[in-house]
């Protein structure tokens, strides 16, 4: 894996500017994308830098654990893979490929309820792997209904409901696809970027493909533009007995409700900056949304802008058992296909590993709060 000017890559920014190079202007800027004036999403990055590493010294660092687990199920370190549609821009195989690059890294892959292999497709690549299945709440319940069990039946271990897409968010790709019937157009034109888990048994979805590519992208954002409501996590415990995560939490009082409604895990996120431009970006939440469950048996997970080892160590230390990367992962997949995911996992583990040492710390699992401080206490 190598820069256009054949230089090995070692960090997470020459996989983004490789990944730029080598996907087509349409799959960049659909992975790109972000809602507004960017403001979340360039945030969510710089939050990082708003807080300062203050390492312990003179301990024995010679034996450091990364291992961890989450939702009891054990991983090689706290960074997993968030939820992405539309992979199919980066590889032929698309989340297939993908899922297999975390697995071999010994991590916890989330999938996409919008992703272009289909959910049994991801378990055969990945058969080993720890898989997790994100799920949105169709007006008609049906279609999820119809992911959950097929998730169930492919053993992935928890459903992961994504709660910040009441409506469709402002996102400029779909702004001009909607006013050009352009990228849009072209994306749910292309059979092989289709959503692969509708069940097109269902009259509706069928109904909509064939009437034509953007009445299914209008079919698809009406679906999503249906409120839902913490009765609707009723009806998800309802019909499956794994696991649920809600993925979009960003504040104390939504985590409250979050662990009253019973669930087994928040992911605190702002959808990569691509829902609503204007909203915190998450690593400045999370001490809230941690401090709002404790002592109430919800794992807390993060993500948005982690691109570095000392990114994560600063999360954990804020309060996440673990982190997801988004956008890292599709340069991989982009990059390299199942390689270039495992090679982005492995580079983000060494600097974990290295940031884990120096700061004089041992175990990802036992990060004191106090090695990260805000800025402003210097
Ligand atoms: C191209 C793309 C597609 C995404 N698709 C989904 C999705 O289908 N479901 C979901 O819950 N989040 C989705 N997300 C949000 C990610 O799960 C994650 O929250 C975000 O990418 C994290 O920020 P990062 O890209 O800075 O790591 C998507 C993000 C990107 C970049």
């Amino acid at each position: 894996m190598t820069t256009a000017s054949g230089t090995p890559m070692t960090t997470i920014e020459e996989f983004r500017c490789r990944a730029k190079e080598l996907l087509s202007p349409e799959g960049w800027s659909f992975y790109d994308d972000a809602s507004g004036r960017r403001t979340t999403y360039n945030d969510s990055i710089s939050a990082f830098d708003r807080y300062v590493i203050r390492p312990r010294i003179l301990r024995d660092v010679t034996h450091r654990l990364l291992s961890t687990t989450v939702l009891g199920q054990p991983i090689s370190m706290p960074i997993c893979v968030a939820p992405a549609e539309a992979q199919r821009f980066a590889h032929p195989s698309a989340e297939a490929e993908s899922a297999k690059g975390a697995a071999e890294a010994d991590t916890m892959y989330i999938l996409s309820c919008l992703s272009n292999a289909s959910i049994a497709e991801v378990s055969q690549a990945a058969p080993n792997g720890l898989r997790w299945m994100q799920l949105y709440l169709f007006t008609d319940l049906r279609i999820s209904e119809h992911m959950v069990k097929e998730a169930e039946k492919q053993g992935f271990k928890a459903i992961v409901l994504t709660v910040d897409l009441p409506l469709w968010g402002d996102y400029s790709f779909y702004k001009s696809s909607h006013a050009t019937s352009s990228s849009t157009s072209r994306y749910y034109g292309d059979p092989s970027l289709r959503p692969a888990n509708l069940r097109l048994d269902i009259p509706k979805v069928r109904e909509a493909i064939r009437s034509g590519d953007v009445n299914l992208r209008r079919y698809m954002a009406t679906n999503y533009e249906s409120p839902k409501t913490w009765d609707d996590i009723k009806w998800l415990k309802s019909i499956t007995s794994l696991p649920i995560v809600l993925k979009g939490i960003l504040t104390g009082e939504a985590a409250r409700e979050a662990a009253d409604a019973g669930v087994s895990g928040i992911i605190v996120s702002a959808h990569g900056g691509r829902q609503m431009d204007g909203v915190p970006a998450p690593l400045d939440v999370l001490p809230e949304v941690v401090s709002a469950v404790k002592g109430r048996g919800v794992e807390v997970y993060m993500d948005g802008g982690v691109r570095s080892g000392t990114d994560v160590l600063k999360a954990l230390g804020l309060g996440a058992r673990a982190v997801l990367i988004g956008r890292p992962a599709l340069w991989g997949l982009a990059c390299d296909g199942a390689n270039g995911v495992k090679k982005v996992l492995s580079i983000l583990r060494y600097e974990l590993d290295s940031a884990l040492g120096i700061s004089g710390c041992t175990n990802v699992q036992d990060i004191p709060s106090s090695l990260i401080a805000r800025k402003s206490y210097l």
